[in-house]
C-alpha cells in the first residue's frame, strides 16, 4: 500500500523525482487519478471547465471547500491542495480565517495562493500560523483583468528578476512549492534553480521540478480553448459523444435494455 503523500515527501522529492501533479474536482476523478500522481490540485479552474465561467474570479470559497470535501473523499494518497479564490486572501486576517475555514471543513492538506512578494507577509502569517501554503507565481489566472489577459512572464529581464525575488521571498516566508505559470523555458530553469523548494510548472518547459495540469484539458474534455502548453493523452469529448450516441441510438432502437439488463 502506497503510503500518503505530505508536504515533507513532496519537498524531498526536490531534484531526485519529477512531481505529478493534476487537478481534480471530485471524488470520482480524484480516485481514478490518485494511484498514479503526487499531488490533486482543486484547482479554481473549475470555474472554467465544470461551471462554464469565462475566468476562475466569480469561485465563491464555500464552492472550493465543496470540490476540496469531493476530493478527499476520493484520495486516499495524494497530497491534496485547495486553491484559495479569488478574494479570499486579500488581508493576513482574511487569508487566515479563510485557511481555517478550508482546513476544519475539509481535509486538505495545503491551500495555494496566487501571488509572488506581494503576498510573502500573507504567506509568512498563514505558515506562522500552522497553514500549508504553496504559491504560485508567472501568469496568475486571477490577475487576467487587472493585466488584461493572460499574459506569458519572463520575456524581458525585469520579469525575470521579479520572478526571481517572488519565488525567493515566498519560500523565505515559508511555501513548501511554488506553481510557475506561462513563464519562458530557460527562466523558469533559473529559478527552478534559485530555491530549494520544488517548483512546478505549468507552460514553464521541461527544467523544473514537476508539471501540473487541469485534467479536463489533459484528457480533451475542455473544447473552448487549448493553451500551447497542454498535451491531450486522450480524446475525451469525441469518446464521450461517440458513446452517448451509441447509448442514444440504442434507446431509440430498443436495443437497451436487454433481457439480462431487466428484471
Ligand atoms: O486552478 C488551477 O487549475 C490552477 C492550475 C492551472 C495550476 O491553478
Amino acid at each position: 500500500m502506497k503510503k500518503k503523500i505530505t508536504i515533507n515527501s513532496i519537498k524531498k522529492l526536490k531534484n531526485i523525482k519529477p512531481i505529478v501533479m493534476l487537478t481534480a474536482y471530485d471524488a470520482l476523478f480524484a480516485k481514478l487519478f490518485d494511484e498514479s500522481v503526487d499531488i490533486l490540485l482543486v484547482g479554481d479552474s473549475l470555474n472554467m471547465s465544470f461551471m462554464g465561467e469565462s475566468d476562475t474570479l466569480s469561485t465563491s470559497l464555500e464552492q472550493m471547500i465543496y470540490h476540496t470535501k469531493a476530493v478527499c473523499n476520493g484520495a486516499t494518497t495524494a497530497l491534496v491542495v485547495c486553491d484559495m479564490p479569488f478574494g479570499s486572501y486579500t488581508s493576513k486576517k482574511q487569508a487566515l480565517k479563510n485557511a481555517i475555514k478550508v482546513y476544519q471543513e475539509s481535509n486538505a492538506d495545503a491551500i495555494k495562493i496566487e501571488g509572488g512578494s506581494d503576498r510573502a507577509e500573507i504567506i509568512k502569517y498563514l505558515s506562522s500560523n500552522s497553514i500549508a501554503v504553496m504559491g504560485h507565481i508567472g501568469l496568475m489566472p486571477q490577475f487576467v483583468r487587472s493585466e488584461g489577459g493572460y499574459i506569458v512572464k519572463g520575456k524581458n529581464d525585469k520579469s525575470v528578476q521579479q520572478l526571481l525575488n517572488d519565488a525567493k521571498d515566498i519560500q523565505k516566508a515559508g511555501a513548501f512549492a511554488i506553481v510557475i505559470e506561462g513563464v519562458k523555458a530557460d527562466v523558469a530553469k533559473q529559478i527552478a534553480q534559485s530555491v530549494d523548494i520544488p517548483v512546478i510548472g505549468i507552460g514553464a518547459g521541461v527544467d523544473v521540478d514537476g508539471q501540473v495540469l487541469v485534467w479536463s484539458d489533459m484528457l480533451g474534455l475542455f473544447e473552448e480553448f487549448t493553451p500551447k502548453f497542454v498535451r491531450k493523452y486522450l480524446d475525451g469529448s469525441s469518446q464521450i459523444r461517440a458513446s452517448i450516441n451509441h447509448y442514444t441510438q440504442d434507446v431509440r432502437d430498443k436495443r437497451f435494455p436487454s433481457q439480462d439488463e431487466s428484471y
